[in-house]
């Protein structure tokens, strides 16, 4: 079975809700204290042994290729100024034998063609999806906990789901499983933001995924659904049949860092461990 060694980060969306913040900036450059959503997802990645970071990036998203590469003038005023913990802070941001990929989407036609405009870089190789909103406290990487939940399968897609509250699931994409009661569960269907009274578990689709690289056929093939844009959870369900697929419930607190509330969250969350004082 081969390992998984390459992420692709979806960071095309236009980040409506938190406009006019992110009019010219990428939402993922939004910073949880001083450090940009897309750099913890990075080093959750590189924690879990990813060697290739591919971008799927588009229009106003040269900060984060700008983030990623070194910045030889503001290091040296760093050097020459002896502020040398910072000079780490900016040079050390990926480890030497991680290389990163940009690749453009056109038009932000959906999330499951962002995923698809990645397959030329990704090829013929397991490879995870992470979404850099939703931001992942965990002891041991979320997706490395998901790498790990393939891995003890033999193979397949294994998909990131936390518990939510019954109200919640309108939110969501929900799974249905064999049983709910396992960490690591054969995944049977998704419905996307279904009412609590035909919700068919409280299981709700997170944006960390492992997939075979079947799912390319799977999203080639999948029509526009809803919103008119290209799903990744229909490429996901039309895919069941044929691929092994789970879900896992990782552990770790996460924030949904794409709405202003769960942002705020993360601030005070990662405030705190910081030792900041929050009154
Ligand atoms: P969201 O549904 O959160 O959309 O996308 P958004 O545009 O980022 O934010 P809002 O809802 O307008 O505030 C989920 C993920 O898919 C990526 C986004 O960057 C985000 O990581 N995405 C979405 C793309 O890369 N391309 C797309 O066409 C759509």
């Amino acid at each position: 079975m081969q390992p998984v060694r390459k992420v692709v980060f979806p960071v095309n969306g236009l980040g409506t809700r938190f406009l006019p913040a992110t009019k010219a900036m990428p939402k993922e450059m939004l910073p949880i204290v001083d450090k940009p959503l897309i750099q913890y997802a990075v080093e959750e990645a590189v924690a879990a042994g990813v060697k290739e970071l591919i971008f799927v990036t588009g229009r106003n998203k040269r900060a984060i290729e700008d983030h990623f590469d070194a910045h030889p003038e503001l290091e040296r005023d760093l050097r020459t100024k002896g502020k040398f913990d910072l000079l780490e802070a900016v040079q050390n941001i990926l480890p030497r034998d991680v290389r990163c990929i940009y690749i453009r989407q056109p038009e932000p036609l959906g999330l499951g063609h962002a995923v698809l405009c990645a397959e030329p870089a990704v090829g013929n190789s397991p490879f995870a999806v992470m979404l850099a909103d939703d931001l992942i406290d965990a002891e041991h990487s979320a997706i490395g906990q998901l790498i790990e939940a393939r891995r003890a399968a033999g193979g397949g897609s294994v998909i990131a789901v936390q518990d939510v509250a019954p109200e919640d699931t309108k939110k969501y994409g929900i799974v249905s499983v064999d049983d709910a009661a396992q960490a690591t569960s054969r995944l049977r269907g998704i419905v996307e933001k279904p009412d609590p009274s035909v919700a068919p578990s409280r299981l709700a689709v997170i944006g960390r995924y492992v997939f075979e690289p079947e799912i390319f056929r799977y999203l080639a093939e999948v029509k526009p659904g809803v919103g008119g844009e290209i799903q990744l959870t229909d490429a996901i369900e039309a895919s069941l049949e044929d691929v092994p697929s789970y879900a896992h419930r990782y552990s770790g607190t996460r924030f949904d860092c794409g709405s202003k509330q769960g942002f705020i969250d993360a601030t005070v969350h990662y405030a705190r461990k910081r030792g900041f004082r929050i009154d």
